[in-house]
């Protein structure tokens, strides 16, 4: 990722470079300014504050209750963090669901005060009318397909989609006709790898002029970038989907440090005599 030095801002033609080059792009979820300094220092590029801060900041049990002026000073905070990164904003359930003017209305919000790069919608192919005017506005439009968190309640759970034929070509023609449309991205989400691979053949067709690119979640090793919960990858959650290989244990540090932490205070030595404020 030569083009994506400590001081280049990373935007939309940069992630079309990395596809045109075949170079694969990883990207994490990011809810804070520390975080995404830290992850930009290790090189992420692009992050994506998603609803799953609901679950992951604020407790609860699916991504539903996500507050939209939250998301956008959690967006906004990412920025300030990695003021270079390609930062994707994700619009909360019911933000985009209440008619077009009230979705344009927090698209806008994500672009302005949150200062995002593009937002992330989960669509079905209903969403086409509304995805087409964002796009003539000026808003990069995220095309979220595949598994739908946002319906957790409406399929009683959640799970892996399109693994039946007519499932698997329904997701490929959203896919499709949010491309038409002109999304700037699309996002795959726990689909088997045949389905991506038909979306990102569609995504960088020879006939466009531009591709677009393919970001998975779980949906097999073809897509251009791929996506997870930061705190799943890190180890702070108690469990995590499958296609997530976790690469640290952040939750077992973290318990070690309160201990030590909880040791030091208790036994009464804390600042016993290495107070660094004295008088006069
Ligand atoms: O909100 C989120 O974290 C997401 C990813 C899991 C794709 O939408």
């Amino acid at each position: 990722m030569s083009d994506a030095s400590a001081d280049s801002r990373v935007t939309l033609r940069t992630l079309r470079q990395w596809v045109r080059a075949g170079e694969k792009f990883p990207m994490l979820t990011c809810y804070d300014a520390t975080t995404a300094r830290w992850l930009w220092k290790g090189g992420v590029r692009t992050l994506l504050v998603g609803d799953t801060a609901a679950e992951m900041i604020l407790g609860h049990d699916s991504t539903l209750p996500a507050p939209m002026s939250f998301l956008v000073e959690l967006t906004a905070a990412v920025r300030r963090g990695a003021p270079h990164a390609f930062i994707m904003a994700d619009m909360p359930f019911g933000s985009y669901h209440c008619g077009d003017d009230q979705a344009m209305a927090s698209a806008v919000r994500f672009l302005t005060e949150g200062c995002a790069d593009a937002v992330k919608l989960e669509v079905d192919s209903s969403f086409a009318p509304l995805v087409e005017r964002m796009v003539h506005a000026g808003i990069p439009v995220v095309a979220h397909v595949g598994s739908r968190p946002q319906q957790v309640r409406q399929r009683g759970g959640y799970g892996s989609v399109g693994r039946s034929q007519r499932e698997a070509d329904e997701i490929v023609a959203t896919a499709g006709e949010m491309v038409q449309r002109g999304a700037a991205m699309l996002l795959v989400e726990a689909v088997p790898a045949e389905v991506s691979q038909r979306i990102v053949k569609l995504a960088v067709s020879p006939k466009s002029t531009e591709p677009v690119p393919v970001v998975g979640c779980g949906a097999g090793p073809d897509c251009h970038g791929h996506v997870v919960v930061l705190h799943d990858l890190v180890g702070l959650t108690g469990w995590h989907p499958p296609f997530v290989h976790p690469v640290a244990a952040m939750g077992e540090a973290l318990e070690q440090a309160a201990a030590e932490w909880a040791k030091d205070v208790k036994s009464g030595n804390y600042l016993a005599k290495d107070h660094p404020y004295r008088m006069g």
